[in-house]
């Protein structure tokens, strides 16, 4: 009897604990980044280079916006209400993770006046997140070069990068490129200012991955 209620409770605390962790560290971080990402306003600009990315706490969206500084690239929010910031938004990524179709919006662009088209999304469960899936079905990189970028903490799986990629080429694209930055385990990741000053090095200087 003791044991059941033992296991009862360890089973509480797992089920409503963990996620109330993780929603409010995702919670804490998505403040801080909204802070650094409300600066200023992206602009269309003159240039033959695109940043496309889908981000829920705003760890890809800091990665976006550094790489489209670096490459002074038109930036482009895809947004999926679905997997919006808070306790529900995490549960529909950790439920349907592996969901190929997805709602997005935009859903297509005209990437025509693109040479260079940067992707980006943070990792979930090994692999790149549906909406960046989806945008890649969806759309045509006819001779473009494009370039794959995640935020993630830990892991990822290459098998997944690599159907990212066969995706992208088969879309038309000339070439294809995977840049990825850690930001560490939930608890103990780095600081967002050491997280740009990577992405600096990896997309300026072409630094290879850790
Ligand atoms: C549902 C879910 C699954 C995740 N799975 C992984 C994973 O497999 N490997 C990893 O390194 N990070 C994983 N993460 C952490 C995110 O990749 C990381 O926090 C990322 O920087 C979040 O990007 P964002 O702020 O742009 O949404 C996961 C996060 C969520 C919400």
């Amino acid at each position: 009897m003791k044991m059941t209620a033992y296991l009862l409770t360890t089973v509480l605390i797992a089920i409503i604990v963990a996620p109330t962790v993780v929603v409010s560290i995702e919670n804490g971080q998505e403040r801080t980044n909204r802070k650094l990402l409300s600066k200023d306003r992206e602009e269309a600009k003159n240039t033959e280079v695109a940043v496309v990315y889908f981000s829920r706490s705003g760890n890809t969206a800091v990665m976006a916006k550094t790489i489209a500084k670096i490459f002074n690239a038109d930036l482009i929010n895809i947004d999926a209400s679905k997997y919006k910031i808070g306790f529900w938004g995490l549960t529909e990524a950790a439920r349907s993770y592996q969901d190929r179709e997805v709602e997005i919006d935009p859903k297509e662009l005209d990437l025509s006046k693109y040479k260079k088209v940067f992707l980006g999304s943070p990792i979930w469960f090994y692999r790149p997140s549906p909406p960046i899936f989806e945008f890649a079905k969806n759309n045509k990189f006819n001779a473009k070069d494009v370039v794959l970028f995640n935020s993630y903490n830990s892991n990822f799986g290459q098998d997944h990068i690599d159907e990212f990629k066969s995706i992208v080429m088969s879309n038309g694209a000339k070439s294809f490129d995977h840049k990825a930055v850690k930001r560490g385990r939930m608890g103990s990741q780095i600081s967002t200012a050491k997280f740009i000053n990577i992405i600096e090095n990896k997309f300026s200087k072409g630094e290879n991955d850790e």
